[in-house]
């Protein structure tokens, strides 16, 4: 947890954010502040020394906050398990960066490990020295917080994250002021007659759950209200257009990275008591080729009527948040935005290091959200999203097929859902940075929760 702190306490570790000159604080001993004139005169961006256990870390100031946050995940590399506490004597946004970087390094994920105790970093407060407010702080905590039960989700396998233990997590959220959780089961899905979540369902022996998170704060600014949609697919198989294990298949427990992402987003706005009127939608499922599984050739009538042939069971996303997307209609939003790992296109063209963002909401939505991209580090690149693409999805014996043609593989995915969405339409496909397979700084390793600061930096300045 990031803290105010009133005074730094003899021999703690501290990291010291250096402008043109050197300030030390009270009971730092004077050969820091020779070490420190060498680290100004020098081009290095970080630096340490340790005086017998104790480690006083260097940080050259930059406005490049991004830079500060990288510097606060070398902090941690650095910095041993046992520490306990890290000041910080620095000010402004800088410094703020500096600990949000160090907070989101300090994540692990050490459940399935019998010797977990031992591994754990002993890191419980990063202490700030000088003043902030503490709404700055707090909104960074509660950030963090939702980020790192995202990456939890992304991080657990199939094995315990089922499709209704995904609903039973995002049902704890209900301790948050203003926020409330409604499960539909199997039974209400089918009343309901959501087609595409329930074919992917029927090759499954768990059932498929729709999580409905509303939060409502009293005053909200927005009269109707933004309707985020997270595609939950537990695990993908591939289902019976079964995907090969190695490099493909073995990394899909990490395909409900759109739905920690958009229930992580929901959480943080919620703590951080934002003014606006915010609805998630969860459909999930796992997607396997068991018993009943649908198949290729198959044709859905969906939740709203639509029918759909499916040429590709492995394009199982765009079936359940169709349904998703349909029931947002029913919402009169005035901005529909989803999250989705939805197709290895999305990967091919841009890579890890960013997420593709499409759609027909107007251009200045979209241009805001990929600011606040820009302002996080989780940066978004936008695709065309021209109506030509959407005959790509068109079937010869239904309204729609699953499956598009051989180029623009995330784009004609997004014109396929955007079929369904009656109100503006933002389509973020997360697929390439939801789950690192080697470690990229205070991203980490495996799930990044990536989407639940943009998202939570696009509502504030909404
Ligand atoms: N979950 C995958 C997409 C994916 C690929 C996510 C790589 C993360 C990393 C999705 O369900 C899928 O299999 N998409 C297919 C769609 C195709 C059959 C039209 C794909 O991208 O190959
Ligand atoms: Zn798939
Ligand atoms: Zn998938």
């Amino acid at each position: 947890m990031i803290k105010q702190g009133k005074s730094y306490s003899k021999d703690g570790h501290i990291a010291f954010i250096v402008g043109n000159e050197f300030k030390t604080v009270e009971g730092i001993p004077t050969i820091v502040e020779e070490q420190a004139k060498k680290f100004i005169a020098s081009d290095d961006k970080t630096d340490y020394i340790k005086l017998g256990e104790q480690f006083i870390f260097f940080v050259k100031e930059n406005d490049d906050l991004e830079k500060m946050r990288v510097a606060g995940y070398e902090t941690r590399t650095k910095l041993s398990k046992e520490a306990k506490e890290l000041f910080i004597s620095g000010k402004g946004v800088s410094a703020l960066a500096l600990a949000e970087g160090l907070a989101l390094s300090n994540y692990q994920f050490l459940k399935y490990f019998k010797d977990a105790d031992k591994k754990r970093y002993q890191l419980e407060n990063i202490t700030l020295l000088d003043a902030f407010e503490a709404k700055d702080i707090s909104r960074i905590n509660n950030t963090t917080k939702a980020v790192y039960w995202s990456r939890d989700m992304v991080n657990e396998p199939l094995s315990y994250l089922t499709a209704p233990q995904l609903a039973k997590e995002i049902k704890a959220f209900e301790s948050v002021e203003n926020l409330t959780v409604k499960v539909l089961d199997k039974k209400k899905i089918e009343e309901l007659k959501m087609g595409g979540l329930l074919a992917v369902n029927l090759g499954s022996i768990d059932e498929p759950t729709f999580t409905i998170v509303e939060y409502k704060p009293k005053n909200p600014k927005n009269k109707k209200p933004i309707v985020l949609v997270g595609k939950g697919v537990v695990y993908d198989t591939g289902g019976m257009s079964l995907k090969p294990t190695a490099g493909s298949m073995d990394s899909m427990k990490s395909d409900m990275g759109g739905a920690a992402c958009m229930a992580g987003a929901i959480y943080a706005a919620a703590m951080n008591k934002l003014d606006l009127h915010l609805i998630a939608l969860i459909p999930a499922t796992d997607n396997r080729p068991g018993g009943n599984a649908y198949v290729p050739g198959d044709v859905i009538t969906m939740y709203d009527g639509t029918t759909v042939e499916v040429l590709n069971t492995d394009a199982e996303g765009r079936m359940i948040l169709a349904d998703a997307l349909a029931y947002s209609n029913e919402l009169d939003p005035e901005l529909v935005i989803d999250a989705a790992t939805l197709t290895g296109a999305a990967v091919a063209a841009i890579g890890q290091k960013a997420s593709c963002v499409m759609g027909n909401a107007n251009q200045e939505t979209i241009d805001a959200l990929v600011k606040s991209g820009n302002n996080v580090h989780e940066r978004l690149a936008q695709m065309p999203f021209w109506d030509d693409y959407a005959e790509e999805v068109k079937s010869a014996i239904a309204d729609l097929k699953n499956l598009g043609g051989k180029y623009a593989g995330s784009i004609t995915a997004g014109k396929f859902l955007e079929h369904f969405v009656k109100s503006p339409y933002i389509h973020l496909d997360i697929a390439g940075p939801a789950y690192l397979d080697s470690v990229d700084n205070y991203k980490g390793k495996g799930g990044t929760g990536v989407g639940v600061r943009l998202l939570n930096n696009f509502f504030e300045n909404y």
